[in-house]
């Protein structure tokens, strides 16, 4: 079937959740992707800053295709052994505690939370339940996590919402301070709020909030779902900041496309989970572990994420030397970047699809620059070159 036709047979069949481009996305290789038309462009939005290595990457392929000649899945009831492997990984890396794997990034956060209130309840604290979270971050679509997300319009239609959270603002101590009560539990926090525009948190700001969290007894909890898994040049954005989470979470790019998310908690709240308190039946799976192992072999590399920094400072210059009066700013880390418009950006993006770059927005003004971590200069070159003759086609509203 062509695009017009997945188009006309999918909105009959699918459900309505998505605002969806009229294209069906049937291949891809590296950067590249290819529609049912076919089609070639240019990827970078990745599956929405998850194919960290591309598409059809021969090593993850080979990862999960090994894996499923053995075992597909068994249950969390038996030692898995890739998973085993991947939590002894990301725990060493990160200097956190222990593993709780999960399908999604919404899950992972949902863990987070159900984590945090478990332990003050253990502890008999069981007044301390509320949690801080951030105007303009994005944490998932599950009750607790859409809760949890500071923003109005993910909210309307979905009373009553989870009690427990409190909103700050993003960047401002003082707001976070002027919140914190005894029912306070945990401060949760996007190092770089993504869906809410590519914003990355200042570091004095981060200090503060873990400096807090140590005076008041907080748990804090970053939510690494887009930006971790070396997306801005650091395997965890934290250790960018040098500002280390009680609880990280991470989903996205932990396996590269397969769906995976992780919670990874330190030796105070991991006390807070005791057997029954929290499952999944696919969590941790022998297949996506098996492909995140392969992901974390390469992307953990130093060398790699040296190339993450350099490839994010050559597409940051190239993007910065448009100086087109319509950009206002340029934001981000690594090779996660935000260019704000001053105007909404959909008949930019579309102009960008027709040119062969897929690009997509976070907020109606910002457009999102998230490619696979071993995306070329040759492809970033490309790909501003096509951007800004899209620009120049951009009409004025
Ligand atoms: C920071 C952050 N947290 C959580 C989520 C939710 O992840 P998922 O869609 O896998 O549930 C997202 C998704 O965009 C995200 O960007």
């Amino acid at each position: 079937m062509n695009n017009a036709e997945l188009t006309a047979v999918g909105s009959e069949y699918v459900m309505n959740t998505y605002a969806r481009y009229p294209l069906a996305l049937v291949r891809g290789k590296g950067s590249k992707i290819w529609d049912a038309d076919g089609k070639e462009y240019l990827d970078f939005i990745g599956g929405i800053a998850v194919c960290v290595l591309g598409h059809s990457d021969q090593r993850l392929n080979k990862a999960l295709q090994e894996q499923s000649e053995k075992l597909w899945h068994c249950s969390n009831l038996f030692w898995i052994e890739p998973q085993i492997e991947l939590a002894k990984k990301l725990v060493q890396n990160s200097g956190l505690s222990k593993a709780f794997f999960c399908n999604s990034g919404a899950e992972a956060n949902e863990a987070a939370i159900k984590m945090v209130r478990k332990y003050f309840y253990r502890r008999g604290d069981q007044k301390r339940h509320s949690i801080i979270v951030f105007k303009n971050s994005f944490h998932g679509r599950t009750m607790a996590a859409l809760t949890a997300t500071g923003q109005p319009k993910y909210h309307e239609g979905f009373a009553p919402l989870v009690p427990g959270f409190a909103y700050a603002d993003f960047n401002d101590l003082n707001s976070v301070k002027a919140l914190i009560n005894d029912e306070t539990a945990a401060v949760m926090v996007e190092p770089i709020q993504g869906e809410g525009g590519v914003t990355p948190a200042d570091i004095e700001f981060l200090q503060g909030l873990r400096q807090i969290c140590d005076q008041k007894g907080l748990v804090l909890i970053f939510d690494e779902v887009q930006c971790g898994i070396g997306r801005s040049g650091h395997f965890f954005t934290f250790q960018k900041y040098g500002v280390k989470p009680d609880i990280v979470t991470l989903a996205k790019g932990i396996a590269g496309g397969f769906p995976m998310g992780v919670m990874l908690a330190g030796e105070l709240p991991v006390t807070g989970f005791e057997p029954g308190d929290h499952a999944s039946t696919f969590g941790g799976n022998p297949l996506g572990t098996a492909v995140g192992n392969a992901v974390f072999d390469i992307v953990g590399q130093e060398d790699f994420l040296q190339q993450v920094r350099d490839k994010g400072k050559y597409l940051q210059n190239n993007l910065q030397a448009l100086k087109d009066k319509r950009i206002t700013e340029l934001r981000g880390l690594g090779l996660m970047l935000g260019l704000e418009m001053n105007a909404n950006h959909t008949g930019l993006l579309e102009i960008c699809r027709r040119k062969g770059l897929l690009l997509i927005g976070a907020g109606p003004k910002v457009v999102r620059w998230v490619p696979a971590l071993n995306i070329s200069e040759t492809e970033m070159k490309q790909a501003v070159e096509i951007f800004a003759e899209a620009l120049d086609e951009w009409p004025e509203d």
